[in-house]
């Protein structure tokens, strides 16, 4: 051993000790929620790819939220899921439709007690699935798209959704977002862009979630899990463009993107630990493969320590209980 005798494991030798020198620890309140609520249902319905995931009734989604904010969460981001699809997805526009709907219950029940959130995407509304609107000949049109979000920006914000999350992926949402709530009044809401979002498998058991309707694939608007480069371009555009906050998706598999996305700007950094993510744990813990809460906690940290404060996760409720048991 060299000298002086310096011993690493020192400051592991008790909890405590380890307590007190743990570099990255993800706060409860740095925890958002996603939900999803649909339209006619009189009961939650589990979803099978996601256990212990509801699609809600608008009752049992207003109960659940409460809960959650009680349990400490900082947010709920939340997704619609309508009785209806059409080519142009009017339902996420409509005041009527699913989501915003239950905005307004949500604003009703929990005031600024937490920060609402909700995806503002085309991709839940649509007949087709895709995150954007088609042209004839069946490509997703960019700037046809850009109005349609813009119009949905403006009802979610009236529902009284404090922060809209553009996660459909075309050029220049952020802006035309920005520019249509300023236009209507909203220049205190908020915009979370999805400025990171690769084409990615672990979307899967989400789309069982909000039963898509979606055939083939997204890669024509989502980024190839291939690129980094790629990323910090999409995050300079999107912080230009007016995002209030950034978030990069999934989560795990991209520690680096949110390591070198964090290292470029200044905004808070949010990451998202999708339904793969959350799935493919589930699924091990439950053959007895993994210790699934010595898991939760582990890919809670990594994601934190690579960068993001704020996460998005489906165990974002359970995830606050273990953190204030354990720390
Ligand atoms: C788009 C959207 C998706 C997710 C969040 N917002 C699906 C997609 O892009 O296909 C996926 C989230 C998850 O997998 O948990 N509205």
């Amino acid at each position: 051993m060299p000298y002086p005798d310096i011993r690493p494991r020192r400051l592991r030798r008790t909890p405590a000790l380890r307590r007190l020198v743990a570099e990255s620890r993800p706060a409860p309140a740095e925890l958002v929620l996603p939900m999803f609520v649909k339209e006619g249902l009189t009961e939650p319905r589990p979803v099978g790819s996601l256990p212990g995931v509801l699609q809600h009734s608008r009752d049992s989604l207003r109960k659940a939220a409460v809960e959650a904010v009680q349990a400490g969460v900082g947010g709920i981001m939340l997704f619609g899921v309508p009785a209806r699809r059409d080519e142009t997805g009017s339902g996420g526009i409509d005041p009527d439709g699913i989501l915003n709907v239950a905005l307004r219950d949500l604003t009703a029940e929990l005031g600024d007690s937490t920060v609402l959130m909700s995806d503002l995407c085309l991709d839940e509304f649509t007949s087709h699935g895709h995150c954007g609107l088609l042209t004839p000949d069946g490509r997703v049109d960019n700037d046809a798209t850009l109005a349609a979000y813009a119009e949905m920006a403006v009802a979610q914000a009236a529902a009284g959704t404090a922060v809209v999350g553009p996660s459909g992926m075309m050029d220049g949402q952020v802006a035309a977002v920005r520019r249509a709530l300023d236009a209507a009044g909203h220049q205190d809401t908020t915009i979370l862009a999805y400025a990171v979002k690769y084409a990615s498998a672990f979307f899967g058991p989400f789309r069982d979630a909000v039963e898509s309707a979606l055939q083939g694939d997204r890669r024509s608007y989502q980024q190839d899990p291939a690129n980094l480069r790629e990323s910090l371009r999409e995050v300079e555009l999107d912080v230009a463009e007016g995002a209030d906050l950034v978030m990069v998706k999934p989560a795990l598999p991209y520690l680096d993107v949110i390591a070198a996305v964090r290292d470029r700007v200044d905004v808070p950094v949010a990451a998202y630990q999708v339904s793969g993510e959350y799935a493919t744990v589930e699924a091990a813990a439950a053959n007895g493969w993994v210790d699934r809460e010595q898991v939760i906690l582990e890919t809670l940290t990594s994601i934190r320590r690579a960068g993001a404060q704020i996460i998005l996760t489906y165990w974002a409720v359970e995830a606050a209980r273990l953190l204030r048991e354990r720390y």
